[in-house]
């Protein structure tokens, strides 16, 4: 039976309070994982194992048909050389043959959505019920799609046996048998497998996961893992998976550097999934997606987006609207693992709204590709044109003096000294502020008359610090409407390198009840002292081209 647990998807997706809904898009070397002798089933992407070569035919698993019989997003995606996969919903597969008509047609990845989750596949201690998640891999197996199992390591949906009475070697020894297990039973069947899942959050004083392992075994846990999976299974291709690390920011930022040690120390980590659970409020900007994609796959690891949905019921308005700006954010992140080498792939977390745990989180949403009739709906499309590489593209600037060709004309600047002049190390002119007196200290600009109610909208902005090795630099918008507290939407932050431009990005949408006292976009972060320089702040509105 399948327990449905409430959790947070992370801090991108909450729901700002009072009057104002904010919503926020944005801003290699392919894998080397193993070399592709290991593989059991050789270069094919759909396989475990393969080398060094990003992603080139598609994608379904071996002996998949020829790419002209395929359709839909199984066609484009052979095309992109990408997979496109989908979580399973083992129940919805054994009694709704819509549901399994759509998967077989449109997918070539599937993902068990809870089938192979430890509580799943264990509910009583030494007893393994093999038969959903075993249901999940006869179907793709029967359609040419690969698996990826999910996930072996997790804070939720753990058998209730797995206690914290128990001693730390008990705990140990049950890990490492449910994964050797687990491996095994699976061996030759599975593309990949999510070894360890969401061990990072920032929100806890030690930087992890609290979880029992990490208390019975200490961060250590999450490298034993993927030493136990290896052992286990040679073939099988290792992911770290993590929630809200889809942009550069803080937590991306301690995952990238994890991940860093982990693999210099040898530990046998092949790719990483970017969840992007994300809203048409907040979703990434298409710079900020790519270079985080970048980073990861210059690792050596594969990147996939991995657990992809977007919520829609944060703005107010038609279902209509919110519709296709749902389409906008499927299309920015689809496009972008589309056309960076570094990425092998998309998986949606589901793809018939019916059936999204997103209804399970609050207020039941359409956060997903296909509506309750089985209707594609325009965020299909978005899919299926960000498979063929197409971005939704930004439109004009909507701050004033955003180059600074004007000086300071347009902006409030609080802050000590301040100077005009070009940039240096790049085109264009920068201002910049010295001696600063508090992180409060940057450049304002009042955008109440320029932005209305909707979106999404694309921010950028170039930043650099210089006083300090390191510094956060961050973008907001400040919003006030009578009668309702006043809200701040972060739009990007970034830990700004002494002495180098870095791009602060990110995407939001506004949707507003009352007609607002203020929306001030504000340019800020570094500590007193520390001098902060900024050139071309742009906000465009996004739009399928
Ligand atoms: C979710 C499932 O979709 C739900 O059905 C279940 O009740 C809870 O878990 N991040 C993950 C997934 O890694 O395993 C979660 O799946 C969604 C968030």
């Amino acid at each position: 039976m399948q327990r449905r647990l409430s959790r947070g998807i992370g801090r991108a997706g909450v729901m700002l309070a009072g009057a104002v809904a904010i919503a926020g898009c944005g801003g290699p070397k392919q894998g080397f994982g193993r070399s592709s002798t290991e593989g059991a089933s050789g270069a094919n992407p759909a396989s475990g194992g393969s080398g060094a070569a990003p992603p080139t035919a598609n994608a379904g698993a071996a002996g998949m048909s020829a790419d002209s019989d395929l359709v839909g997003l199984r066609r484009a995606a052979a095309k992109a050389g990408k997979l496109i996969g989908a979580a399973v919903d083992a129940r919805a597969l054994r009694e709704d043959p819509s549901y399994a008509e759509i998967l077989a047609r449109e997918f070539d990845y599937v993902t068990p959505e809870n089938a192979t989750k430890w509580e799943e596949l264990a509910p009583t201690s030494g007893e393994y019920a093999w038969s959903d998640a075993d249901s999940v891999v006869e179907f793709a197996e029967a359609h040419q799609q690969a698996v990826k199992g999910h996930t072996l390591v997790w804070h939720r949906q753990n058998p209730t046996w797995l206690q914290a009475s128990m001693t730390p070697d008990e705990v140990r020894a049950a890990l490492k048998g449910h994964i050797s297990h687990t491996l095994q039973h699976y061996r030759g069947r599975m593309r990949a497998w999510d070894v360890v899942n969401e061990a990072v959050d920032l929100e806890s004083p030690s930087g992890y996961t609290e979880s029992l392992f990490w208390e019975k075994l200490g961060p250590g846990y999450i490298e034993d893992a993927f030493r136990w999976a290896r052992e286990a299974d040679p073939d099988v291709l290792l992911f770290y998976n993590e929630v809200g690390v889809e942009r550069i920011g803080p937590k991306a930022d301690f995952v990238f550097e994890m991940l860093r040690d982990l693999l210099a120390r040898g530990v046998p980590i092949d790719g990483i999934g970017l969840q992007s659970h994300v809203s048409i409020h907040r979703y990434p900007a298409e710079s900020n997606l790519r270079a985080n994609i970048r980073r990861f796959a210059e690792l050596g690891l594969r990147v996939n987006i991995s657990e992809l949905d977007a919520r829609t019921l944060l703005l107010p308005g038609e279902r209509e609207g919110r519709w296709e700006a749902q389409r906008l954010a499927f299309q920015q992140v689809v496009g972008v693992c589309a056309t960076e080498p570094g990425c092998e792939g998309v998986t949606l977390w589901g793809f018939a709204d019916e059936y999204s745990w997103i209804n399970d989180e609050g207020e039941p949403d359409d956060a997903l590709i296909f509506d309750r009739g089985y209707a594609a709906k325009p965020a299909y499309d978005g899919v299926l044109d960000g498979l063929s590489g197409v971005l939704p593209v930004v439109g004009e600037n909507v701050i004033e003096n955003g180059d600074f060709g004007r000086g300071v004309e347009g902006w409030a600047v609080a802050g000590g000294e301040v100077s005009v002049g070009a940039a240096e190390g790049r085109e264009g002119t920068q201002i910049c502020l010295r001696g600063r007196g508090s992180e409060t200290d940057g450049l304002t600009q009042d955008l109440r008359e320029r932005l209305a109610s909707g979106g999404p909208f694309a921010f950028s902005g170039r930043v650099r610090i210089q006083g300090a090795s390191h510094a956060p630099v961050t973008a907001s918008l400040h919003v006030e409407v009578e009668g309702t507290e006043p809200e701040e939407l972060q739009l990007g932050i970034i830990e700004a390198p002494e002495g180098t431009w870095v791009e602060l990005a990110g995407c939001f949408g506004l949707g507003f009840t009352a007609s607002p006292m203020a929306i001030e976009l504000m340019l800020q972060g570094p500590p007193a002292g520390v001098d902060l320089c900024v050139a071309q702040a742009a906000i465009g509105a996004l739009s399928a081209p």
